[in-house]
């Protein structure tokens, strides 16, 4: 079995977007040790935000008249999809930037959709686990100044459940500038709080990946 891991944090070290989903995995891979873990770094390797218009031209382009650049997005449109499509649980960990989706997942999702796998109307992930990590610097409870400016969590649900079919949860952990931002020194103790309740949450939700899985395994046999 295969759990796919897609990271889009800027930052390597000091994540918390990636500490969560290292919870989450560590979880999963306690109860299916030999399941195999697909990553993809979108800070390493981040895709092309150039290939995006190829891929998606291509798309209204007969196939043999696509320019050589439109042939190699239709190509790593079609990798991207290879890992996603094979695998048996996902995990997608993200930060919120700018009150929106980072933009290296925007074009992976992007990317996605160009292939025809992925095209609305497909599930693609139809009866897998499918997990949205999000780290979020501020608070954005209801009756917080900020509620409702959380423009990427809503969107990324939308895709990755109403249009690929995945059974969604949600990991959040935010609050995670308080640490750092003066300003915000009074959340210190809430933020600590709801960090551990991100982990612990990542834990519960890794098993649970883990258990249904292996079900989905049984039905199948
Ligand atoms: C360029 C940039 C933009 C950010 N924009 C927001 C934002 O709009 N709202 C927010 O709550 N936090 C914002 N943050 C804070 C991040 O969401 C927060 O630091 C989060 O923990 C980052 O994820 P990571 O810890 O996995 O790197 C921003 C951070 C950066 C670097």
């Amino acid at each position: 079995m295969t759990l796919f891991r897609l990271d889009s944090s800027i930052r390597t070290e000091g994540s918390v977007s990636r500490e969560v989903a290292d919870t989450l995995e560590r979880a999963y891979l306690d109860q299916h040790p030999t399941d195999t873990v697909v990553r993809r770094d979108l800070r390493i390797d981040p895709v092309p935000a150039d290939a995006w218009p190829d891929a998606a031209l291509a798309g209204f382009t007969p196939e043999d008249q696509r320019t050589d650049a439109q042939r190699a997005a239709v190509e790593l449109a079609a990798r991207l999809a290879d890992e996603v499509a094979g695998a048996d649980a996902v995990v997608v960990a993200t930060p919120l930037y700018n009150f929106g989706v980072s933009q290296h997942l925007k074009t992976w999702i992007d990317m996605l959709v160009t292939d025809p796998r992925f095209a609305p109307g497909t599930s693609p992930l139809a009866g897998r686990p499918v997990t949205l990590v999000i780290a979020r610097g501020g608070g954005y409870g209801e009756g917080t100044p900020r509620a409702g400016w959380d423009h990427a969590t809503g969107w990324i649900v939308r895709m990755l459940a109403d249009v690929w079919g995945g059974d969604v949860t949600v990991v959040e952990a935010e609050l995670t500038l308080a640490e750092t931002v003066p300003a915000m020194a009074e959340l210190r103790p809430l933020a600590i709080q709801v960090r551990a309740a991100a982990h612990e949450h990542a834990e519960t939700v890794g098993r649970d990946m883990a258990r249904s899985v292996a079900e989905a395994l049984t039905r199948v046999a």
